[in-house]
């Protein structure tokens, strides 16, 4: 097979947006949406990519600069056949290429294969749509051959019945597409270089037209305005949520559970409402999920409960812990099994040993937690002087009072205790009682005040 070339279209103004950021990189499930197209692309396996942009500076190749593709401005806009066109010097002749939209975000890879193996010649992505207004017309023969493409603005009332439309998606042979840019004229109702035009010029030249149609229409729908996007952004959260209760997943209602990125779930897992999982999410069987909870960039091992309004990022959880509600676990915690974090804890690059519990009010930040740690309620590690950070090391059954405050450097033996209402600034001996603390007085006779009348 040909290798492949993909040019993304993506210099439309998107004045509908009422934003002064480009309109593809507005963001659907969690990711610009140009960003959704260039993965696609990347699925593909395209051997070239070519982003044709056209609004804000640079913020579309700047915020796409992780992707190996060519940035190529289109100033001005003179049409989709014009845009096309600007992506030609980077396109191989040797290629096929195919045509995507940064505002299209939500094509799927099964439908571009499907086109790929659709045979030789011009291939089309069409749709039928039961209001086909605002749409490119895909014209017939009586033999039910694609003879062109007319767009609304030049259709007679007889082709505007047509229910057939462009979506704009199409794959051609580098060469042939070359050529029938290269002969593309404006002459048209809007004065502008359709790239629509190039079916009749391969139906002219004798070359196979062939058309292919996507699973799902929302595959093709194009965003011009943010209630556009919500609208899809919804249609994509249910199609998410309909694969998780395909999989055996128990939502508490599928219209209340937000996925931004991949979330993939073992058996007899269940998510409750309001839930949001951003980026590469786990969770392994039995695992149940609070309601309001945010999961970002993380793995939670089986049978591990969170409760209400926890909120998890780019950490590691062990099999059975008990986590919140209200808790946190900030970037590089790692839960091992058994583990309780508790409400209002809020843990940073940590190690939390197995069965050791946090279950009140703490700050665990930059620590090493050995296993069956206790650490009471209010406990604060201060790893931080002003300036730099510094580790806290808890070792294997210690136990902390509650309201201690760990001065970092410090050691906490194993088997220690440590008294309430201590803080701690020096390592404290492997298991013996350790505790900082101002003698209690009492002041025999004191009088409380009272009010002057
Ligand atoms: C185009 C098609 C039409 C199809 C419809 C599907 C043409 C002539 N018409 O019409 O058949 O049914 O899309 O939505 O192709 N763009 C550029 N540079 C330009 C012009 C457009 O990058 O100079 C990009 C836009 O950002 C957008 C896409 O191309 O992503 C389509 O442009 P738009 O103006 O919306 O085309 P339509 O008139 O809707
Ligand atoms: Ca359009």
């Amino acid at each position: 097979m040909s290798p492949l070339n993909i040019v993304i279209l993506a210099a439309g103004k998107g004045t509908r947006m009422y934003s002064n950021k480009p309109k593809v990189l507005h963001a659907l499930a969690g990711k610009p949406m140009v960003q959704h197209v260039l993965d696609r692309a990347k699925d593909m396996a395209a051997e070239q990519i070519c982003v044709v942009y056209g609004h804000g500076g640079d913020a579309v190749p700047q915020a796409m600069a992780q992707y190996q593709a060519q940035f190529v401005i289109q100033e001005p806009q003179l049409g989709t056949g014009h845009a096309v066109q600007q992506a030609m010097p980077h396109l191989k002749d040797d290629s096929l290429s195919m045509v995507l939209y940064g505002d299209v975000p939500l094509i799927q890879l099964d439908s571009l294969q499907r086109m790929r193996t659709a045979g030789n010649g011009l291939v089309l992505l069409t749709v039928n749509l039961p209001n086909p207004t605002g749409y490119g017309r895909i014209v017939r023969d009586a033999q039910g051959m694609v003879t062109s493409i007319v767009e609304e603005k030049d259709a007679t009332p007889e082709l505007r019945k047509i229910q057939e439309v462009n979506t704009g998606i199409l794959l051609a042979p580098t060469k042939l597409l070359r050529g029938w840019l290269a002969n593309l004229n404006n002459n048209n109702s809007q004065g502008e270089y359709y790239l629509t035009d190039i079916v009749a010029m391969a139906v002219a030249q004798g070359v196979a037209v062939h058309t292919v149609q996507p699973a799902n229409t929302w595959e093709v729908d194009g965003i011009n305005s943010k209630s556009q996007l919500v609208v899809l952004e919804r249609t994509w959260q249910m199609v998410e949520a309909q694969r998780l209760l395909t999989q055996g997943v128990t939502l508490a209602d599928p219209a209340r559970i937000d996925v931004r990125g991949t979330l993939s779930c073992g058996r007899d897992v269940e998510i409750d409402v309001g839930c949001i999982f951003e980026g590469k999410v786990e969770l392994a069987d039995n695992v149940r999920v609070g309601a309001y909870t945010v999961i970002r960039n993380a793995s939670i091992a089986q049978g591990t409960q969170i409760a209400p309004y926890s909120h998890i990022d780019s950490s590691t959880v062990g099999a059975n812990c008990h986590i919140g509600p209200y808790a946190r676990l900030r970037p590089g915690s790692q839960l091992h099994d058994d583990a309780h974090v508790g409400n209002f804890v809020e843990i940073k690059n940590s190690e939390i040993g197995k069965g050791s519990k946090a279950n009140h009010l703490s700050y665990i930040g930059d620590s090493t937690v050995g296993s069956r740690v206790n650490i009471g309620a209010g406990t604060i590690t201060c790893n931080y002087d002003g300036a730099n950070k510094f580790r806290t090391i808890i070792e294997d059954d210690a136990f902390i009072g509650s309201d201690t405050q760990l001065v970092a450097p410090v050691r906490v033996g194993k088997g220690a205790t440590i008294g309430a209402g201590s803080t701690i600034t020096k390592d404290a001996p492997d298991g013996e009682l350790t505790l900082s603390r101002s003698k209690q007085i009492t002041i025999n006779g004191w009088k409380r005040p009272v009010k002057k009348k």
